[in-house]
């Protein structure tokens, strides 16, 4: 999908600090978002205004958001050839985001699928930053007029409103911002623990990548497997079976693994001790890494400072232009 992109375009992602990066994060986003800081500039945020919307805790914000810049940088981001800020630090999004309310129909944001979800998952915290939410994620990304943007499949419909939001600015103020596209990973929508639902910090089936060895070790041995299956000596239904399809991630022999789930040469528990194992050793490196950074938090801190003043100058000339299009100027 991106061979049809100019080589210029500039990429952009987002990523909340609401909690523990999951697998989901890594194979459904952060290896896009590594892969592509070689192709395109690359801008990634985490977003802490976004986060607000659950999170009222100060200092779990604080905490969570040098954890997750450090889980970033850990699973391979580079500031030296992509730039890695906090969204609070160059704060004139905000403004962005007013001005595209004021092309928003209130209706597409009632719509959302996300917006329908918190509604039934947060009754009592049901804010306003919960309905503007993907009116802020499109002043994200357009803020730097990036049109790449690698996200999992659960941001497809938020990213269908960044493009909606784009089509009403430019048809009223003339030809401003490109409309963003989605990319996707070849794990587009990982499943959780509960090997139904998607992976998810709100529904709590997740597999933490930086957690401790003996916690990553009990959650994958407590993963729900193939359901169809009673007996050891049942043939499988690999293709159902989550902790089968994780192994195409986590090593090259997925066909063997598959025959021997489908065959019932390989046990449940077998097959998910393999993964614990493949797992640990795939993130080892990167959890090195983690704890490296997470012992020198005013490195992590000039990093992200770096990276918000190192934007100023691309959100200055976008600002610049869009209020002199809509006549503030
Ligand atoms: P967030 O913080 O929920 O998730 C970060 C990224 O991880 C992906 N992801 C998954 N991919 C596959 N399977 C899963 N189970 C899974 N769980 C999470 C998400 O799709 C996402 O790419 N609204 C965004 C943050 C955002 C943003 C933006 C994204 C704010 N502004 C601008 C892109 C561009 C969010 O809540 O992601």
């Amino acid at each position: 999908m991106t061979s049809t992109l100019p080589a210029r375009a500039r990429c952009f992602s987002g990523i909340q600090p609401s909690g523990a990066v999951h697998i989901g994060n890594d194979l459904g986003a952060i290896r896009n978002y590594v892969a592509l800081q070689d192709r395109f500039e690359s801008i990634y945020c985490i977003v802490d205004f976004h986060a607000l919307t659950s999170t009222h805790d100060p200092e779990a914000m604080r905490q969570r958001t040098r954890e997750m810049a450090a889980a970033l940088l850990a699973l391979g981001l580079d500031p030296a050839r992509c730039t890695l800020f906090v969204q609070s630090h160059r704060p004139e999004v905000t403004e962005l985001m007013w001005l595209f309310t004021t092309v928003t129909p209130v209706g597409w944001l009632q719509r959302t699928p996300t917006y329908k979800e918190k509604r039934a998952n947060q009754p009592d915290d049901l804010n306003h930053g919960l309905l503007t939410y993907p009116v802020l994620q499109a002043a994200d990304i357009v803020l730097y007029k990036a049109s790449v943007v690698p996200v999992g499949k659960d941001q497809a419909a938020h990213l269908e409103l960044s493009r909606e939001i784009v089509r009403a600015f430019n048809s009223r103020y003339g030809e401003t911002f490109p409309e963003p596209q989605a990319v996707y990973t070849e794990a587009p929508v990982v499943l959780g623990t509960d090997g139904v639902k998607k992976m998810s910090k709100s529904v709590g089936n997740t597999i933490p990548v930086f957690a401790p060895e003996d916690e990553i070790r009990r959650t994958i041995m407590g993963m729900v497997t193939d359901t169809l299956r009673i007996r050891r000596t049942d043939p499988g239904h690999p293709e159902r079976c989550n902790v089968c399809q994780l192994h195409r991630f986590y090593g090259d022999d997925y066909e063997e693994i598959w025959e021997g789930e489908r065959t019932a040469r390989t046990g449940c528990v077998d097959t998910k001790k393999l993964l614990a194992e493949r797992l640990l050793r795939h993130y080892a490196p990167a959890r090195e890494r983690y704890a490296e950074l997470m012992a020198h938090p005013a490195t992590l801190d000039a990093i992200l400072e770096e990276g918000a003043d190192r934007l100023k100058p691309i959100v200055d000339a976008t600002m610049a232009e869009v209020r002199a299009k809509m006549g503030l100027r």
